[in-house]
């Protein structure tokens, strides 16, 4: 009989934890050892030289970390993957791994603000080229690429404003200029959307938001062929941004439950943005899986679901969202999205607090957006819940 291929469900709930051994803990333990003991020299070697498995030392490598590792490499497809202590370590260290002066950069105005600071920034300080085209210009990114790329960096769907970009054609283009192709999966999941599939050569995540699901651990992993990821690997080891254990430990608790979280937050959120799309008050909508977005034919074709977060614009600016914020019964005002509780929040307070008023202007996000990741409780409470905010922002104006 030919063996069957789990399914994603299967693949969070399994991968990384089917060796099982009689008497053994049905759950990976979190191990906090900071070192792993040797009784003579030549094993401790052979690990150290990679001639057996093992671990050495945590800053390297530890089990907990390996097991959620392993986890997201199996749901991404990839050959290889290494973990980091936050979303941000693993786009800055796959970055850093990667790069060198003189190298060239072509990516978009629209990536996570962090992201979007390390390309204005920080690796043009390092005689980094770096180019941001406008994130719905596939013409002037295929032309950017041609003219020189080394390394093309991708977010889709973008944070807040959920614009998406063609993965295939633009991976295509990345790859016919020799450059590597780095993708931003943190919006979509590995359920969504499977990059390295559609020619990207790097998948990243921020682990913190969808992938552990409860806010109560950070984390970042990238996921690719071995010898990027060797090359990533090393830079982290070395640099020291490495996850740790217990965060380790939780993201792999919430990573179980991934399919189940995912295919509620995809069907709310299309739910809820198509409400939104009708209701007084509300002047805008961007959601990948609405009729209306510009980019819904590419979105259909690319991803499985649209994902859990949308925005949304209000009528009377930002003293209608001063007012409509605080009046949500059913979402933490945070900086978070992709948690089983629903959050929201603006881009000066989320995903975009680390650029100063000009630079958000700069990049062409608008103050007064408002960001809801939705979350796993009844979508009924949630609509009703916007319905009585959205009065409550709309009286003020009266
Ligand atoms: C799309 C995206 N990428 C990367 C990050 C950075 O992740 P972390 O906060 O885990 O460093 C975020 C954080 O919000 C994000 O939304």
């Amino acid at each position: 009989m030919e063996k069957r291929l789990p399914g994603p469900g299967t693949t969070a709930v399994w991968a990384g934890e089917e060796d099982r051994e009689a008497g053994a803990p049905t759950q990976v333990p979190m191990v906090g050892s900071v070192s792993f003991g040797y009784r003579a020299l030549d094993p401790w070697l052979e690990v150290a030289r990679g001639e057996r498995p093992g671990h050495i030392y945590s800053r390297n490598t530890n089990p907990t970390v390996a097991a959620f590792e392993e986890k997201v490499r199996r749901l991404e497809g990839a050959p290889a993957a290494t973990s980091f202590a936050t979303g941000m370590a693993a786009i800055s260290g796959a970055l850093w791994a990667l790069l060198a002066p003189g190298k060239r950069v072509v990516s978009t105005r629209d990536t996570y603000g962090g992201t979007s600071v390390v390309f204005t920034d920080y690796l043009p300080h390092w005689g980094v080229d770096v180019v941001l085209c406008e994130t719905e210009n596939a013409d002037a990114l295929e032309t950017e690429c041609a003219r020189g790329c080394d390394l093309l960096y991708l977010e889709t769907p973008t944070n807040p404003t959920l614009k998406v970009l063609d993965l295939a054609r633009l991976c295509a283009a990345g790859r016919r200029a020799g450059a590597t192709v780095v993708v931003d999966n943190t919006f979509a999941t590995p359920l969504n959307q499977n990059p390295l599939a559609l020619g990207a050569h790097l998948v990243v995540h921020s682990a913190t938001k969808f992938l552990g699901g409860h806010a109560d651990a950070l984390g970042g992993i990238v996921c690719g062929d071995e010898e990027r990821i060797r090359r990533i690997f090393h830079f982290r080891e070395i640099t020291g941004a490495t996850l740790h254990p217990e965060a380790a430990y939780l993201l792999l608790r919430g990573l179980k439950t991934l399919a189940l979280r995912v295919a509620r937050q995809n069907e709310s959120a299309l739910r809820i943005a198509r409400w939104l799309e009708a209701a007084p008050g509300v002047s805008s909508v961007n959601y990948p899986g609405l009729a209306s977005h510009p980019a819904h034919a590419v979105a259909a074709r690319q991803m499985k679901g649209f994902g859990g977060v949308l925005s949304f614009a209000l009528d009377g600016g930002m003293a209608a969202v001063e007012r409509f914020l605080p009046a949500l019964r059913w979402a933490h005002l945070a900086a978070n999205l992709g948690a089983v509780e629903t959050v929201a929040g603006t881009p000066a307070t989320t995903s975009h607090v680390e650029c100063t008023p000009e630079e958000r202007a700069a990049l062409g996000i608008p103050e007064g957006l408002i960001r809801y990741s939705v979350g796993i409780e009844d979508a009924e409470d949630l609509l009703a819940d916007l319905e009585q905010a959205l009065s409550v922002a709309r009286e003020g104006g009266t």
